[in-house]
């Protein structure tokens, strides 16, 4: 399991794709292959803790899967409440430091409350960074950062020709994260699907047909070693 850690990608982001093709395969219910999906996460993150990977962010419902079954998004809204109920005190003993990325104004307020306990249980954690997706859109995070952008240049805080690059990225919510180096999209498709944006601007993209249940050590392993063969040259 364990790998060469030379030019090992520090943040790697995910977008796990392919539950409901897999359960159709085999004459399932969508939500059969997202609770399969939940094993894959679990996998992921053994993975990597044991191979000190730095920051680990998931994509788990988009903006735009509220556009799914009220049945299917239900089922995902309860598997979302219930695995941080059951496993944050566990993630805190492996000193994770979990952070739900997106809108969280629009979920349940249960959810929402679950995932402040949990995001302040475990927020002085020094270990890996565990960034989960929900109702994120990388378009709204944008927008909603203009928005900030614009507040504070009408009250004065901030000046037109002070904003940078920097500026930017300190508005959106993956400011505290360092940049992703590795994008993974499992289930076939290549597309973004309006996960990070202005974050993967040089990242690395590796899309392969596995579905996202199916995804595994080997499947981790080989996609760090096709990204460990990538130049990357900024530019340069
Ligand atoms: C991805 O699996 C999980 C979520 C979007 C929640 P899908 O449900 O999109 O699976 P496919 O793409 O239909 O196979
Ligand atoms: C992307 O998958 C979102 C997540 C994995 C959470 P989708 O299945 O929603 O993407 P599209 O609709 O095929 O682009
Ligand atoms: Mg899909």
């Amino acid at each position: 399991m364990n790998i060469k850690k030379r030019n090992f990608p520090s943040h790697i982001a995910i977008i796990m794709d392919g539950n409901g093709r897999w359960a159709k395969k085999r004459g399932q219910p969508k939500i059969f292959g997202h609770k399969e999906g939940i094993k894959a996460v679990y996998r992921s993150l053994q993975f990597a803790l044991f191979n000190n990977i730095k920051v680990l962010t998931l994509y788990a419902f988009s903006s735009e899967n509220w556009r799914r079954s009220s049945i299917e998004v239900e089922n995902l809204m309860f598997l979302f409440e219930y695995i941080l109920k059951k496993d944050i005190f566990n993630l805190n003993k492996y000193n994770v430091k979990l952070k739900i990325l997106g809108n969280k104004r629009k979920l349940h307020c249960t959810l929402q409350k679950q995932i402040k306990i949990s995001e302040l249980l475990t927020s002085k954690n020094k270990g890996l960074k565990l960034n989960i997706a929900i109702n994120y859109g990388g378009r709204q995070d944008i927008l909603y950062g203009i928005k900030n952008i614009i507040n504070e240049i009408l009250s004065g805080k901030l000046k037109m020709s002070d904003i940078k690059e920097d500026t930017f990225s300190s508005v959106l919510s993956t400011r505290f994260l360092p940049p992703v180096d590795l994008l993974i999209r499992t289930g076939g498709n290549i597309r973004i699907s309006n996960f990070l944006l202005w974050e993967i601007a040089y990242s690395e993209l590796y899309f392969t047909n596995i579905f996202w249940p199916d995804f595994d050590n080997n499947s981790f392993i080989a996609a760090i070693n096709q990204f460990k063969k990538r130049k990357r040259n900024f530019g340069k």
